[in-house]
């Protein structure tokens, strides 16, 4: 008998610290997109113009270290601005840190899945229930243009000292041997469901 209520207690914990996918309500869906893809362009403005004045003002160097050091300090800083969390997340990351969780995995699935039916989709939704709080997360595709390319493109086509000063901060990159055009991830965007 204290066996069997110790199963169901550990089956009890287990199962209120999970993170559940509930339905989304027709009526929220328009306002999860409108709201989702409003706060993810906003990071992706101000995360490349950011790379972009630092390439005309210091070169490759000053640019890695926007990367490298302000692509999380800008993050938060939109995230303050919108009240939403976000994250830019790829199966083919830099840093660790962007590696996706059991739902981003799904919703780059879902990309890869109409990418090679030839279909690119302008965005994916999901609704988690995590302990009764149920959460929104959108999610904007991302492609590779030609000056993402200096970063994560073939590193035998790449600056030599770029490539070597990459590898030293990211001894385990995955994200180079991109090209154009290529599917690169996702921007996500969670949003509370009291929020819409
Ligand atoms: C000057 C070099 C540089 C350029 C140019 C660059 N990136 Fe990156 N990128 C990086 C670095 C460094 C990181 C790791 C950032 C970190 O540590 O959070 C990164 C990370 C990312 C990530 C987060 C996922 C991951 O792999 O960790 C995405 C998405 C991304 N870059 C997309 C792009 C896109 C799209 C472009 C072109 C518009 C681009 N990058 C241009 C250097 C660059």
């Amino acid at each position: 008998m204290k066996k069997f209520s110790a199963v169901l207690l550990a089956g009890l914990l287990f199962s209120c610290g999970e993170v559940q996918k509930v339905e989304i309500p027709k009526d929220k869906e328009e306002k999860i997109v409108q709201v989702g893809d409003s706060a993810s362009m906003k990071l992706l403005k101000s995360l490349k113009s950011e790379l972009m004045s630092a390439m005309q003002k210091g070169g490759l160097d000053e640019a890695v270290t926007v990367c490298n050091k302000k692509a999380m300090e800008i993050t938060s800083q939109i995230e303050k601005e919108t009240g939403y969390s976000m994250k830019r997340t790829t199966f083919k990351y830099r840093n660790p840190a962007n590696a996706p969780d059991k739902y981003e995995a799904e919703a780059l699935k879902y990309f890869e899945e109409n990418i090679k039916q030839g279909k690119m989709p302008s965005y994916y939704i999901q609704a988690l229930n995590d302990n009764g709080k149920v959460v929104y997360r959108y999610y904007k595709p991302l492609k590779v243009e030609g000056v993402c390319l200096t970063c994560h493109g073939d590193p035998n086509l790449m600056d030599k000292k770029l490539v070597e000063r990459i590898k030293t901060l990211y001894p385990n990159d995955k994200a180079v041997g991109y090209k154009e055009g290529d599917f690169r991830g996702l921007v996500r965007v969670s949003i509370p469901a009291d929020k819409i």
